[in-house]
Order: structure tokens, then sequence, then C-alpha cells
């Protein structure tokens, strides 16, 4: 599977320290001879996450996420096993040697590249349009009008696509792009939709340019703003869904703010990226906007990585409360509190932050309430807060609410303190929400089922791979026995016979984590389970290990046993006489004492 050749991924663990790497994105604590913090991939109150540098590697007792160094950048940087590699590697400072990819790796891999480039130097080419050129005088005049000034252009690196029709084509062109790649990357788009054949023209086109970053910093996108008022076309105009961009994955600005939602654990929700650059150069900067679209359930988790908590500033009309409300199901379900944060009729962060300063802005920020304590101040109307059945038809809607919220402890505190609020027993509001918990329980006990692909190995076996990872003269004498002879056949052996037939050398991190990296995220996960557990010793490893093969091949003698005896025909007795031959040299194998463990020096 890794298409970057071993010893780069070998080079790349040995420099990357899991303790330095994780401390780059929260502190650690240390416990022992290992650190801990609160996990960041579940919701928790005392931290069970732990890293122990000596084995390279990281565990969560809570929720069982675990593995060495690339597995932590894959799951908190959602990214795959190369780009963690690749990561890591430009941390270090090393030079990445790919191995050969197959014609199809190949051509998606370099697209991929191709288009990154693409976007790199189109969005340099817009912003030096929007600077430097005489076509963009208007473009300026329209920042100037916006009070954006030249600082927070470059900053932003806004830019500018010329009235024409085929400037950007001309330029694209020019610097060696093929109309395939252009199509590809929405940029340019073709005159008659679906006709691969037809010609082609640029898709924004006299437009403000805004860049839209991957959180990783990777220009992948452009959102174009029309600058006449009077245009009838869409008032921003996005790039297409690409193989670079999914609008689902995306939050404007992360790049920018994701430190500053880290260090606050609490990022401000923002309906416009116009909206998010004034804000964020206000200094109001743990701010994310998604770009065009409801939240997603996948820009929850995204932000739960940095965040506890968000606060909600949508359009105060009807249809920015429907949006909000939509949000609030996926919010929950990661696990975040949610607030909301109120506007003046008619106005959004920006106009409000060019009509009365970044304090007022900011003191919305602070005085943004609960979500459930705004319900019950807003949206319980006077006539219904009045009789019984009004505030229980209310208590409902809020019951589905709190299901929603994961943490158990944090879920019993708002029932209570709901339960206060509408004067209804607590023993009610209880027992709808349970209701409402059971139908989605419902749903995601199914999917859990359904989605678990990988379990957990035999106690047997497991402790056979823990012994395999943390004992070189174990490992070094079993590799040298006819294991594959006892593995093959049998089930949920997998996992063993990859650590048997690698070339992991245990003990060395390094070794340890490359090894990790040509693992599935399950596997991953389990191996690093067993090695967060108790230590282990060589005699235990050869005890278990010993143990499993003889009753592998016991089962295997019997089943060729009771087939000779049902035998009917020599040619059937002949094959399992020579079976049982294997199975039974097999057997002195590993009875043999004086093939006990030894290691040559
Ligand atoms: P708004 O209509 O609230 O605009 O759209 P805005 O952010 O205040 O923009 P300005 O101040 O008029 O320039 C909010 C967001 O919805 C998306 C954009 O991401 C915008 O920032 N949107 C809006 C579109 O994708 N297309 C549109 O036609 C309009
Ligand atoms: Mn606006």
């Amino acid at each position: 599977m890794p298409r970057i050749a071993q010893e780069t991924v070998e080079q790349v663990a040995a420099a990357s320290d899991i303790v330095a790497v994780i401390t780059s994105y929260f502190p650690l604590k240390r416990a022992g001879t290992e650190f801990r913090a609160i996990c960041p991939f579940h919701q928790e109150k005392t931290p069970s996450f732990f890293v122990n540098p000596s084995k390279q590697s990281y565990y969560c007792h809570g929720c069982g996420a675990g593995g060495a160094v690339f597995q932590f950048l894959m799951q908190y940087e959602n990214i795959d096993f190369p780009e963690a590699v690749r990561r890591l590697a430009s941390r270090a400072g090393i030079a990445i040697i790919e191995d050969e990819l197959s014609p199809e790796e190949e051509s998606k891999q370099s697209l991929r590249k191709r288009l990154l480039r693409l976007h790199f130097e189109a969005a340099a080419w817009f912003h030096h349009n929007l600077l430097r050129t005489k076509a963009a005088a208007r473009a300026r005049d329209y920042l100037k009008s916006r009070s954006i000034n030249i600082e927070t252009a470059k900053r932003w690196q806004i830019g500018y696509a010329p009235r024409t029709w085929d400037s950007f084509l001309h330029w694209a062109t020019a610097a060696g792009f093929v109309k395939e790649e252009l199509v590809e990357s929405g940029l340019v788009k073709l005159r008659e939709q679906g006709n691969p054949r037809s010609r082609i023209c640029d898709r924004f086109r006299d437009r403000l340019m805004f860049p839209i970053h991957n959180d990783f910093g990777e220009v992948i996108a452009f959102s174009g703003r029309i600058l006449d008022p009077k245009e009838p076309s869409a008032k921003y105009l996005n790039s297409p869904e690409t193989p670079l961009f999914r609008k689902g994955n995306l939050l404007f600005g992360l790049h920018q703010s994701k430190r500053f939602i880290a260090n606050a654990r609490r990022a401000i929700i923002l309906e416009g990226q116009l909206d998010l650059i004034t804000t964020f150069e206000a200094g109001i900067q743990n701010v994310v906007a998604p770009q065009g679209t409801a939240i997603t359930a996948r820009h929850a988790t995204l932000l739960r990585r940095f965040a506890d908590e968000v606060i909600l500033f949508f359009d105060a009309d009807a249809a920015g409360q429907k949006a909000a409300e939509r949000a609030l199901e996926v919010l929950f379900g990661a696990g975040l509190q949610v607030r909301i944060g109120e506007m003046p009729a008619g106005e959004d962060p920006d106009s409000l932050i060019r009509k009365s300063g970044s304090e007022t802005f900011r003191a919305r920020v602070e005085s943004a309430e609960d979500f459930f304590d705004f319900q019950v101040d807003r949206s319980l109307s006077p006539a219904e807060s009045k009789t019984t059945a009004g505030r229980v038809a209310f208590a409902r809607k809020m019951a589905r609410f709190i299901s929603m919220v994961p943490d158990l402890v944090l879920r019993d505190t708002l029932i209570s303190r709901l339960a206060v609020r509408l004067t209804i027993a607590r023993e009610t509001l209880l027992q709808m929400v349970h209701s409402s918990a059971k139908q989605s329980q419902d749903r995601t006990l199914v999917e859990e089922v359904v989605t678990s692909q990988v379990s957990m190995p035999r106690h047997d076996l497991a402790l056979i791979c823990k012994a395999a990872l943390i004992l070189p003269d174990f490992l070094y004498v079993v590799r040298q026995q006819p294991w594959q002879s006892i593995l093959n056949h049998m089930a949920g052996a997998e996992l063993l016979s990859k650590i048997f037939a690698s070339s992991l050398e245990p003990g060395e991190p390094a070794s340890i984590a490359a090894f990790f990296a040509s693992l599935s995220k399950e596997e991953a996960a389990i191996l690093s389970l067993l090695l967060a557990n108790k230590e282990l010793n060589e005699q235990m490893g050869h005890l278990f290990w010993k143990q499993l093969a003889s009753a592998e091949l016991q089962r295997r003698r019997r089943q060729i046993e009771t087939a000779l005896r049902l035998a009917d025909n020599t040619a059937i007795q002949q094959q399992a006489n020579e079976e049982l031959k294997e199975i039974l040299d097999l057997e002195s194998w590993f009875t043999d004492i004086s093939r006990l463990p030894s290691r040559a020096p």
C-alpha cells in the first residue's frame, strides 16, 4: 500500500519524536514514564490519552484510538498515510523518495499535484491582477468601499478575475496547463456542458477572487464575488466539486484560524467569507465559515479536533435560524457545546464591525447564550409558557436536542436545568430524552455492527502479537520456525502473520512506526492497545505461542484422523496420510525441547 519508499518512512519515523509532534498540537503532562492529556478524539473530563515515548506510540483508554506518530497525524488531521508521511517529512526536512507507482496511481497522483500547482499559480495570478493591472481599477475601488486595505488583501491573497472570456485560459495555457486539467480544476468550463470536445472559457469573470485553502494551507478552490450589485448572476460563485475540493469537508479560514481555535478551545462559526476576513482582521481570530453550504457532520468532527464549544452567528432572518437548527444535530452529535450569537437585525459580523467596531462584536461573542437557555428565552412564546401543555410540547422539542448530546454528565445537567426553567417534573423530561435517545441509538448500533469488520484477536493471539512487537529475541526465534504452516489455516491470525512476515525489529521505535504505517487503522489500533497494556516477558510469549501452535495442530490432526476413518478410497487415504505425516512432523518440531529459544549470539 505505501507508495513512499519504506526507507523514507523509517527515516521520517526516526526523525519524528511522537511526544514532540503531539506537543505541537496540544500540551502533554508527564505521568511517570509516559505523558498524558485529555483525548482529542473523544469527549472526556479526565485525561485517558497516553503517549509513550519509549514505544513511540499513543493510546486512549477511553476511546481506543491509538498507533504510532503516523496514525496520530492521520487521525488528528484527517489525512491519509502518504500525506501524514509527507507532512512529517517536511517538518523534519527530509526529501521524499517515492516507490514506483502503477500507471493509474501515477496519473491520479500527478493530476492532484498538477491541480494543486495550478491553483497555487492561479491564486498568484489573480492576486497580481488585482494589485497591478489597469483592468482591476474597479475591483480595487470596490475593496476600498468595503474598507479592505492592501495588507488584508495580501494576507488573504485576494485577487481579480478579468472581465473577458479567456484571459485566464490564455494565461494558464501559456503557463503550460492543458485543457483536461483546466476543466478538471473547474477554473475553466466547457461551453457545452457534458461535451468534452466543446470549446472552453473562463468560469470566473469580472469577479473579486477569494482563494479557498484546505486546513494545511494549500489553495484548492476559489470563490468569486461580483462587483456590481446589479449584476444578475449569483453574488458568489464557487469552484465546483473537484478532486481537490469537497465543500462539505471545507471550512473557510481554518488554515489561519486553527491555532487560535485550539488555544481558545472554542470556534466562532460565521456565514460568509467576508465576515470571516473582517472578524479575523479585527483581532477575533478563532473563526471559521462553511463555504456556502450547511454545516456537515464532517465539519463538526473537524472542529471537534480543536474546540469543545462553538458559537453560531447566523443571520437573524428565518433562513439563518433554519440553518442554525440544522447545524445543531451534527454539532451536538460530535460532542460540541453550542452557543448562539445574536446579531442586530439586518447586520452581519462584517457590517457590524465596520459600523460599530470590533468591541461591539466581541461583546456579542461573550454574551452569546447557551443554546438551551437561548431557546427558552427566545423561542418559547409567552402563550406557550403559560400552559402546562405548551411547556410540555416545548420540552419535547428540547428533549430531542438533549438526546443528541453524547456526554452523559452534561446531558444530566441540561435535563435538570431545563426542568427547573420549564417548571415540569425532571422525571418527565428525562423520560422524553430517553425515548428520543432510544430512537437514534437503535440507528447507530446497527450502523456500528455493519461497519465494524475487524475485531480484537483472541486473547492468546493478542499476547503473541504483543510479544512479537516488544521482545526482539522472541520474534527472532519464531521467524526461524515454520510458523506459516501453523497460521496459514488459522482464522483470526492475519495480524500475527503480518508481524511475523514483516521486517519489523521489535523495540526499535522507527521500525515499529514504519510497520504500523503498513497496517489498517483498525489493526494499528489493536496493536497500540496491546502495547499500552501491562508488560509481558519473553517466556510468556513463547509459552502462549507454543500453546497456540499445539492447539492448532491438535485440531487439524483430529480432523484428518476423522477423515481417515471415513475415507472410502485409497487416493483420499494417501492424501490424508501425507497430511498427517506433516502434522506429526510439526508437532514434534514444537515439542522438541532442543528447539526451545536460543538466539544466536
Ligand atoms: P451572504 O448573502 O450572507 O453574503 O452569504 P455575505 O457573506 O454577507 O457577503 P457580502 O458581505 O454581501 O459580500 C453568505 C455566504 O454564502 C455563500 C458565500 O460563501 C457567502 O459568503 N454564498 C452567498 C454563495 O455561495 N453564493 C451566493 O450567491 C451567495
Ligand atoms: Mn455581508
